[in-house]
């Protein structure tokens, strides 16, 4: 492929953004930079190093000494692979906390953007054909029932070992979305040129394709 595309990928959690924005990117032959999991390795600081979210000191000092990047689909915070860290419902839960606040969202969307002016990539988020990369040659709102997601985010967790109730993933979820999508700063909110893909009862593979099938056609 010559020319450099973006393509942002936008949606509630659960509803497949990553696993699908994974395979696009693999397909395309281009990186994947999963935003979700830079708010979670924010969140994930936080709670190791005990920062009260109102101490606006002690957070911006933490920001200012804090490096995150991607290398070979591991995401590195400050020199150490976190992967596997962040994907419980603890950072879960911090990782939409701190999302909600200015400080975090600058610092994090300034790396993405450089990110994105650097090369072609497939970058899934909340806010990202709305306002990281508005420029984005290719916009996907991509969404699912709330069972759905739940159930697919409780199976994520199970796998991983971790022992929780469906119904409170379910709660967690719809408390989640609300925040999400009504805190201040750059709600989630689908891109009035985003193209939305409803992923409910679809594979992964079905999902995959209808993606590379708009980029191969446009
Ligand atoms: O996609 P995820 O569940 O890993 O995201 C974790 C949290 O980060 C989620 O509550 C919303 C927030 N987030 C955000 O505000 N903006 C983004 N571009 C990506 C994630």
């Amino acid at each position: 492929m010559g020319n450099k595309i973006r393509i942002a990928i936008d949606g509630p959690s659960g509803a497949g953004k990553s696993t699908i924005a994974k395979r696009v990117a693999k397909q395309l032959g281009i990186d994947y930079i999963d935003t979700g999991a830079m708010y979670r390795a924010v969140g994930y600081k936080i709670i190791k190093k005990q920062i009260d979210l109102n101490d606006t000191k002690s957070l911006t000092e933490m920001l200012a000494e804090t490096e995150i990047d991607f290398v070979n689909g591991d995401i590195i915070l400050d020199g150490e692979i976190i992967n596997d860290k962040i994907r419980t419902n603890e950072i879960s839960k911090m990782a939409s906390d701190v999302s909600a606040l200015q400080a975090v969202r600058d610092k994090l969307i300034d790396i993405q953007r450089e990110m994105g002016q650097a090369k072609s990539v497939v970058m899934d988020g909340r806010d990202i054909g709305t306002n990281v990369l508005k420029e984005a040659e290719y916009k996907f709102f991509m969404t699912a029932s709330v069972q759905e997601r739940a159930r697919r985010r409780w199976l994520e967790l199970s796998e991983k070992g971790e022992k929780v109730d469906l119904a409170k993933v379910e709660a967690d979820i719809i408390q989640r979305d609300h925040k999400d999508s009504t805190r201040k700063i750059n709600p989630l909110k689908k891109a009035e040129d985003a193209i939305d893909l409803d992923t409910t009862g679809m594979s992964i593979d079905e999902v995959t394709n209808n993606i590379l099938e708009v980029i191969k056609w446009q």
